[in-house]
């Protein structure tokens, strides 16, 4: 299949930067479509480790191309960050494009993304406070900076001082906080403009080219579904749509031309920042989730919340983003635990519901229907074909899969390219 979407089915890190690492090997170009510097994907290669914040995760292929497309929110001294670590660990990252439709993250947008955190005080979000949402609300309100505005010194110039003196009455007459020099940022991002400029290009049509040649593409999900500015837990998420349907406007790809979409899931639920989690578990079993998993955010080193898989967020992705097949993850963590517990709907009342409950007053209240498995109880991480793995594993498996309506792509027990098992060759 040419055009294969990988999406993140529950509060993210789910591994979607180990599957995409996985597939792009029969890649040609692999996009980030949205978000910015939010998300933090760890790809694991002989047991050495690459965090990526901005750079698509194909990017340890050398002949893959890696493009963040018009959708994404661009932090340029990250990702000229991340490329500088990248060459400087022997990785090419001369194939790189960029959209000149981007929106570029500024020094504003991340010093209000923390400002209004602090306002919201018990009520905060918990944000990464890298200027996503903010740089978001730019764009919406027709106020923000694009790639090709950067890269032109003068039209950089001119609109900052438009945007600049709008900003700095908010940051004084709001935030009571000093407001930022004009120079000093025209100066800082002249040079990000100048190093950047030879990656900038109209990604948009160099994607439909490539499609029109018949070059495989991954279009590479950052956050996930329960995370969607629409669909997720609102207010509780993040600024873009990470489901499927964000590659039409994230990257200039229409709906028709993908042929596949992969649901990544985390063999049980993780969640950073605020907001409600039905199956949490706020419990010895979350700690040992956590202790097992190691689960502290890429991005802010943040303790993740940790609870059961939850099949009805799950199966809610599947609906939102036509997910073909699931690539089930990090199954490995389980090894150890006696019993697994599934959550496999939702009662309000004493009624199940057919839906996830958009008020977050009604979703706090559901209680999740759980099933319970036994465990396997035994180590998982060296097999390498389906057949292989515990019965008891397979079952939790196959259940999973009958509750999502979605069936098994690939199952990883490991987070190494060679501990992955697939059951559906996808691209
Ligand atoms: P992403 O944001 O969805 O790309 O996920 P993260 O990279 O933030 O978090 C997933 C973590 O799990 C990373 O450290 C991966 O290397 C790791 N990982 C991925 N798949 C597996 C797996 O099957 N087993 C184990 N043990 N780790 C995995
Ligand atoms: P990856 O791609 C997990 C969460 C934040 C916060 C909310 C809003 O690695 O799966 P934002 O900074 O986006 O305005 O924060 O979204 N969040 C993520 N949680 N994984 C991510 O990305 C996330 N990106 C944002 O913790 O709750
Ligand atoms: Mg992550």
């Amino acid at each position: 299949m040419s055009a294969v979407v990988i999406t993140g089915t529950q509060w993210g890190d789910e591994g979607k930067g180990k599957i995409v690492d996985y597939l792009a090997a029969r890649a040609d170009v692999v996009v980030r479509f949205q978000g910015g510097s939010n998300a933090g994907h760890t790809v694991t290669v002989n047991g050495e480790e690459y965090k990526l914040r901005l750079l698509p995760s194909g990017i340890l292929y050398p002949k893959t191309k890696c493009v963040i497309g018009n959708g994404v929110v661009l932090d340029p001294a990250v990702v000229l960050e991340e490329m500088d670590a990248m060459s400087s660990r022997g990785i090419d990252v001369s194939s790189i494009k960029i959209s000149n439709r981007a929106h570029v993250v500024m020094p504003y947008h991340k010093l209000i993304d923390e400002l209004n955190e602090n306002l919201r005080a018990e009520n905060k979000i918990g944000t990464t406070k890298r200027g996503i949402g903010p740089c978001y609300i730019d764009k919406d309100d027709r106020i923000g900076i694009r790639v090709c505005d950067l890269i032109d010194r003068e039209e950089f110039a001119s609109k900052l001082k438009t945007i600049l003196p709008m900003k700095n009455l908010i940051l004084e007459k709001v935030y009571n906080h000093a407001p930022l020099d004009f120079d000093a940022i025209v100066d800082e991002y002249s040079g990000y403009a100048q190093r950047l400029e030879p990656y900038v290009c109209d990604t948009i049509s160099l994607l439909n080219d490539q499609l029109d040649c018949g070059k495989k593409i991954l279009f590479e999900g950052a956050q996930a579904t329960m995370l969607d500015i629409d669909y997720g837990t609102y207010p509780y998420v993040t600024a873009s749509h990470p489901i499927s349907g964000g590659v039409g406007v994230g990257a200039g790809v229409a709906p028709k031309k993908i042929d596949c979409v992969v649901g990544v899931v985390k063999a049980y639920c993780t969640r950073v920042g605020e907001g409600p989690f039905p199956t949490e578990q706020l419990n010895a079993i979350g700690d040992k989730l956590r202790e097992c998993g190691h689960e502290f955010g890429t991005v802010t080193g943040r303790p993740r919340r940790t609870g059961w898989l939850d099949a009805c967020v799950v199966r809610y992705a599947g609906q939102l983003s036509g997910i073909d097949y699931m690539a089930v993850t990090r199954l490995d963590i389980l090894d150890s635990f006696d019993e697994i517990k599934m959550c496999v709907g939702y009662k309000l009342d004493g009624r199940l519901l057919n839906e996830i409950p958009a008020s977050l007053k009604i979703l706090a209240r559901v209680e999740p229907v759980y099933e319970t498995f036994e465990g396997w109880r035994e180590p998982i991480s060296d097999i390498r074909s389906y057949d292989e793995l515990p019965s008891k594993a397979k079952k939790y498996l196959e259940r999973m899969s009958e509750v999502t309506g979605i069936g098994l792509g690939i199952v990883s027990v490991g987070p190494n390219r060679d501990q992955t098992i697939v059951l559906k060759e996808i691209i």
